[in-house]
């Protein structure tokens, strides 16, 4: 099983999960950062697993340029389709429904929201000044689900 692993991430969490999904994947696996590999060339991968952070309810820009660009190839692969973010419950599961067309959900063998990161010092002023009136901390958080990002691995391994 070759697999791509392709992501979008502002301030690395995203690029964390994705780099976990390498590490436990078993067979050959490539990962590629849209921001600096905008259009990958995914023919002659067997599964293609999506990543992508969520700014303002939406799922990051090249991820869903890649996706828009690449739809019909990728609904012939296997997919699997993740997102970070900071919501929880009902506002999670809007986000990630939104993040990706239905086409693509349908096909998905798994689709999960990790969860999120809050890393004030890595963040561009205006974004800091958001996450901190947003989650009222001054201090890092990290929300990650580690149990959610294991299963998706084991799963994956599956097929
Ligand atoms: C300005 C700003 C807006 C955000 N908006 C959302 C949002 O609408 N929904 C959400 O779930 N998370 C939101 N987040 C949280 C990010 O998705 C979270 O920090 C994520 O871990 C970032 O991943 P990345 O470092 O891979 O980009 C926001 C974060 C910032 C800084």
């Amino acid at each position: 099983m070759k697999t791509l692993i392709a992501y979008s991430t502002k301030y690395g969490c995203t690029e964390k999960c994705a780099k976990e999904i390498s590490q436990g994947l078993k067979g050959d696996v490539a990962t590629v950062n849209l921001k600096t590999n905008k259009q990958p060339d995914i023919s002659e991968f067997d599964m293609i697993v999506l990543g992508g952070s969520i700014y303002a309810g939406r799922i990051r820009k090249e991820l869903q340029n890649f996706v828009s660009a690449n739809l019909e190839a990728l609904l012939e692969k296997n997919v699997a389709l993740f997102v970070c973010g900071m919501q929880e419950g009902e506002e999670s599961i809007k986000e990630l429904n939104n993040a990706f067309p239905e086409s693509l959900r349908k096909k998905a063998i798994m689709k999960e929201f990790f969860g999120g990161e809050f890393i004030f010092s890595k963040m561009k002023f205006l974004d800091k000044a958001i996450a901190k009136k947003v989650s009222g901390m001054e201090t890092d958080i990290s929300h990650l689900d580690k149990e959610k990002i294991r299963s998706f691995i084991d799963m994956l391994n599956k097929i």
